[in-house]
């Protein structure tokens, strides 16, 4: 059978590597797109019976382009690319990889706000994280993984997530919240891991970013779509102590740029995973979860019923 991988933003080579001697060895066909157009995409997922992508947006009209497709696998842990209600009514399995990529995620946060904390390594005096307070919104892989980088810069941290019992956070030594206003306005500190969904898009806002004590930075590592991004503007415009970070750059990311300067800064490109073992990690287990799905109807992270 044909397994497409098809990847706008493209795995490490060693990853690539792994992933094609996996796919060889279960005696399947690799087909390789890196940085392809949506023609490519359309054209090769023709005869394709699995598709592995990142977050390349697969919709209804690239399944109707594909009537061989049995599953898709999403290599990371975000599915808001994939069009789920499609790919049930074409009888396809979606799943995701969960855990693979979080460390690699979690590391950039605070590669982030350390940055962000020393002014953008300017020279110029910055502040620490020793004793000062997170605020983790989302307690999934990331956010765990959050939580135990945090400790060792000896941070306070606290949590919110509604999916999550308080003895799974306390265990960890993370304080349970239940409320989203405590979140923002009892932390220096606010990291984002929830997912795009139709209640978190444009969700976080003027109204939460201004709880958040002085000096208080926002740092976004989910989905750009989570952030109501006129509310926070304004709220950046009203509150000069506040600072944004955020792993993709924002659809206004020039006017942030131009009107804030260095209290705001944007990956160019989404760089959470991006790292030799991420791309490892989360293509092998994709490229596995295809195989077993085709061989066996094996389905054990699918996302859509
Ligand atoms: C994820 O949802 O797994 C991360 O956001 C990484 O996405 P990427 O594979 O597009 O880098």
């Amino acid at each position: 059978m044909k397994i497409l991988v098809f990847t706008e933003k493209p795995f490490a080579p060693a990853a690539v590597k792994a992933i094609e001697d996996v796919i060889n060895a279960s005696g399947n066909e690799l087909e390789l797109v890196e940085r392809g157009t949506r023609e490519d995409l359309l054209a090769a997922v023709k005869n394709a019976n699995g598709l592995i992508v990142r977050s390349d947006v697969i919709d209804a009209e690239v399944m109707d382009h594909a009537p061989e497709l049995k599953v898709i696998v999403r290599a990371g842990a975000g599915y808001d690319n994939i069009d789920l209600e499609a790919a049930t009514k074409h009888g396809i399995c979606v799943m995701n990889t969960p855990g693979q990529n979080s460390n690699a995620v979690a590391e950039l946060v605070f590669g982030m706000v350390v940055m962000m904390c020393r002014n953008q390594y300017n020279g110029t005096s910055g502040s620490e994280l020793k004793g000062k307070s997170l605020g983790i919104y989302a307690f999934g892989q990331v956010g765990r993984n959050v939580a135990r980088i945090a400790k060792g810069f000896d941070m306070k941290v606290e949590a919110l997530d509604k999916f999550v019992k308080d003895e799974v956070m306390e265990a960890e030594g993370v304080k349970p919240l239940h409320d989203v206003k405590e979140l923002f306005s009892q932390n220096h500190f606010v990291s984002l891991h929830i997912p795009a969904t139709a209640e978190t898009k444009n969700s976080i806002g003027y109204d939460l970013v201004m709880l958040m004590p002085k000096g208080g930075v926002l740092i976004n590592t989910a989905r750009k779509e989570v952030i109501d991004e006129a509310g926070l503007m304004k709220a950046l415009e009203e509150r000069p102590d506040l600072r944004y970070v955020s792993d993709i750059r924002p659809a206004a990311a020039e006017e942030f740029e131009k009107k804030f300067a260095a209290r705001v800064f944007f990956t160019p490109k989404k760089m959470g995973a991006q790292t030799a073992e991420a791309n490892f990690n989360a293509g092998v287990a994709a490229a596995e979860q295809t195989i077993a799905y085709l061989k066996d109807g094996w389905n054990k992270f699918q996302v859509n019923k």
